[in-house]
């Protein structure tokens, strides 16, 4: 069994930083702390580096099948790995659509023979997959993601009598993208009756404005409190809707909530440099908006950040604000932007890893992840606080080849990342090789 030792790192851990080696054999943590290594082992100095469990990334669209010219699970598990993320969740809206456990069975194998992080797959609901999401259990994926308004993939669930259904039956987390679709056609046809096809992007935050997302996600709290359901709210944008979260840790929450990195960081002032390459569902807010996401990460109102990781091509993206998709790619630079945020003096390092490493873990029960722990999988990453990411094209590993970084430079670097105790990305360069990547477990909580 091969063993590798990560000796003077500072391990950021379970609202921690501690001076310590990590001693790892074949795939997981063997040891935490100083003693003696076997005969053979590899060492990596991780002296002046921060030692981080990998990231586990809630929300992330890597189009396959049917969607390949945008990304493919090959090419974004990449960008993933060299930004950090080691393990991450995939949503149901490719082509097919991920509504029964044939299509998660085929997602299953496609990630089995190409992804390069660990993989876990929603189920898509529908307005009549009941029985589906009866069947579905955690041998098959990690939850079930409900459209509560339209997105990317026409996926909405908006018959009332479906949603008891699910939030009454489902077995698995509900994970639910909130904007109650109604209201958002209506501002669709005031804004194009004043501009035609040529609304102003600046005109999305309103079109996708806080009431829809109010409507909608007290609608899906609503129902969860009735049902019982184990329902986590996905990529929160408002003030408003932060009331409808209790505060206080992940463990015995029923209902839980997330914000993506782009929320946490644009704001509707962005629009006028960035255009549609930051249209995303649901819009980017205001200042205040974003404020308040910001303050409900660090009072535990807000569990989990994520990215919702959704490229595009650019070509598609330069459309009209109608026709241009929404959504954005990310996630080779999401730990860089809260690693930024952290030299702001917004987050603290475990604050980080909590909600973008252990909650995750926690909620969706992912087996043995998601934490510096002795016997846990050795999925980690070191991180450089006092180095710096320039981000260049050239270094974009998405397939779209597109990023709403380019030219940005973050105060912070990415190391290392360890994936099942391989080191798989270290200082610039990722290493080729067999297929390290496992299918994740999950069990219910
Ligand atoms: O901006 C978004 N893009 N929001 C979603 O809900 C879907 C995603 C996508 O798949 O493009």
């Amino acid at each position: 069994m091969s063993s590798l030792q990560l000796v003077n790192a500072h391990v950021v851990n379970e609202g921690r930083v501690v001076a310590a080696d990590v001693l790892i054999r074949g795939e997981r943590i063997e040891r935490i702390g100083g003693g003696a290594v076997p005969a053979g082992t590899t060492t990596i100095d991780l002296r002046g580096l921060h030692l981080l469990p990998g990231l586990i990334d809630d929300q992330v669209h890597c189009r396959e099948p049917g969607l390949t010219h945008k990304a493919t699970l090959a090419t974004e598990s990449l960008a993933a790995l060299c930004g950090g993320v080691t393990s991450f969740l995939d949503m149901p809206n490719t082509q097919p659509p991920t509504t029964d456990l044939t299509a998660l069975a085929d997602k299953r194998r496609i990630a089995a023979a190409t992804c390069n992080v660990n993989y876990g797959f929603y189920l898509g609901a529908t307005n009549t997959n009941l029985e589906e999401i009866k069947r579905v259990g955690p041998e098959d994926a990690c939850g079930v993601k409900v459209f509560m308004g339209a997105s990317t993939g026409n996926m909405l669930v908006d018959d009332p009598v479906a949603l008891e259904g699910i939030f009454a039956a489902a077995r698995l987390p509900v994970a639910t993208h909130c904007e109650y679709s109604p209201l958002i056609w209506e501002n669709e046809k005031r804004y194009r009756e004043r501009y035609g096809e040529n609304v102003p992007i600046e005109a999305h935050p309103l079109i996708r404005s806080e009431e829809a997302c109010y409507r909608s996600s007290s609608f899906a709290v609503g129902l969860a409190k009735r049902h019982g359901t184990r329902l986590h709210v996905l990529h929160l944008t408002t003030a408003r809707e932060l009331d409808l979260f209790d505060r206080g840790p992940i463990e015995g929450k029923r209902i839980t909530a997330e914000v993506c990195t782009h929320h946490l960081w644009f704001d509707e002032s962005s629009y006028a440099t960035l255009g549609t390459k930051i249209k995303c569902n649901p819009a980017i807010k205001t200042a205040a908006d974003r404020a308040a996401l910001r303050a409900a990460v660090v009072d535990d109102r807000i569990d989990v950040i994520a990215t919702d990781h959704a490229p595009h091509t650019l070509e598609e993206k330069a459309r009209r604000y109608f026709e241009a998709p929404s959504g954005l790619p990310l996630v080779q630079h999401s730990l860089l932007m809260l690693l930024e945020q952290h030299a702001q003096g917004l987050f603290a390092l475990p604050k980080i890893v909590q909600k973008a490493a252990h909650n995750p873990a926690l909620l969706f029960g992912i087996v043995e992840r998601g934490f510096v722990r002795e016997g846990y999988y050795a999925d980690l990453v070191a991180v450089d606080l006092s180095g710096k990411t320039r981000v260049d094209s050239k270094q974009l590993l998405y397939k779209c080849g597109w990023s709403p970084f380019e030219g940005t430079e973050f105060r912070g670097r990415v190391a290392l990342t360890v994936l099942n105790g391989v080191p798989v990305f270290r200082d610039g360069e990722h290493m080729a090789g067999p297929r390290r990547a496992q299918a994740l477990q999950f069990t219910l909580r």
